[in-house]
């Protein structure tokens, strides 16, 4: 939790985790904390809390993960972390365009063996494939098999993903983002069926998902509490 004194407390992840003990966020500008965030310069305090709830589980085998947008920041340690253990990694990563594209460079350099396939699509066509990750990632993958399916995005990207995964019978996991406000289990404002994201999340397996798929994808919640559905055009 990224607290801006005078301005709000905003949930991230963690896009880097350094041996040296260094780590960082990496953020888009959507609204008032974000946009005060991207106006912090060096000297200047900021508060941090956490880090709170799960984490991803890293597989040894083949894995596949799919990022969308800003999704890629919480994906990108797991990505280092498969490459060290050894897994054959399938990454797909979708933005609206190539600017948008989180860590371009480091994810080539990263999956650069020849065990490795990164797939990189844009909205606009301006690099790689053109179209959304989960059309991409259709065409292409559909046919193969993995040990271990990992997503971050948008959640009605990650619901159709989690949809392909168990027609498949292949093992999910989704890092869910909900409402957080006070990131210790106290308020319930995160919660997606059951599950506080903040708590028995983020990150969500397929047997958790299988309890909640009439929200799943389906809907969020807005900061009053109020039920707001994802758009289905
Ligand atoms: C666990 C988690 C990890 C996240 N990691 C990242 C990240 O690594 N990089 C990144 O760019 N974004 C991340 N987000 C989203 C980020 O928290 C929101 O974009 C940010 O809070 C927006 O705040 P704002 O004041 O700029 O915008 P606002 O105008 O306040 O809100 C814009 C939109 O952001 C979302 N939002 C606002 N406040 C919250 C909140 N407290 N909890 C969840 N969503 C909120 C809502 O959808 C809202 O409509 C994460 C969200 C969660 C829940
Ligand atoms: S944010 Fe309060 S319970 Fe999760």
């Amino acid at each position: 939790m990224v607290w801006i004194p005078g301005i709000d407390e905003v949930p991230m992840s963690l896009s880097r985790i350094d041996e040296q003990g260094v780590s960082s966020i990496t953020f888009k500008r959507v609204g008032e904390g974000t946009e005060a965030l991207s106006r912090t310069v060096s000297g200047e305090i900021l508060g941090i809390r956490g880090p709170y709830g799960n984490w991803f589980q890293p597989v040894n085998g083949r894995c596949l993960v799919i990022g969308g947008g800003t999704g890629l920041a919480s994906l990108f340690p797991l990505l280092k972390q498969l490459v060290v253990l050894g897994s054959r990694v399938t990454c797909v990563y979708g933005a609206k365009t190539a600017q948008q594209l989180l860590f371009r460079e480091d994810l080539m350099k990263l999956l650069s063996s020849s065990i490795h396939q990164l797939i990189l699509t844009t909205e606009d066509g301006s690099q790689g494939k053109q179209g959304v990750a989960t059309s991409v990632f259709k065409n292409n993958i559909l046919s193969k098999s993995f040990d271990m399916v990992y997503t971050c995005g948008p959640e009605p990207m990650m619901r159709a993903i989690y949809d392909y995964s168990e027609s498949r019978g292949l093992p999910i996991q989704a890092c869910i983002e909900r409402m957080v406000k006070c990131s210790i289990g106290i308020c319930g404002s995160c919660a997606i069926g059951e599950y506080r994201v903040c708590k028995e999340g983020l990150i969500l397996t397929t047997e958790k998902i299988r309890t909640v798929l009439d929200e799943f994808g389906i809907y969020d919640r807005a900061g009053d509490g109020h039920k707001e559905f994802y758009s289905t055009a």
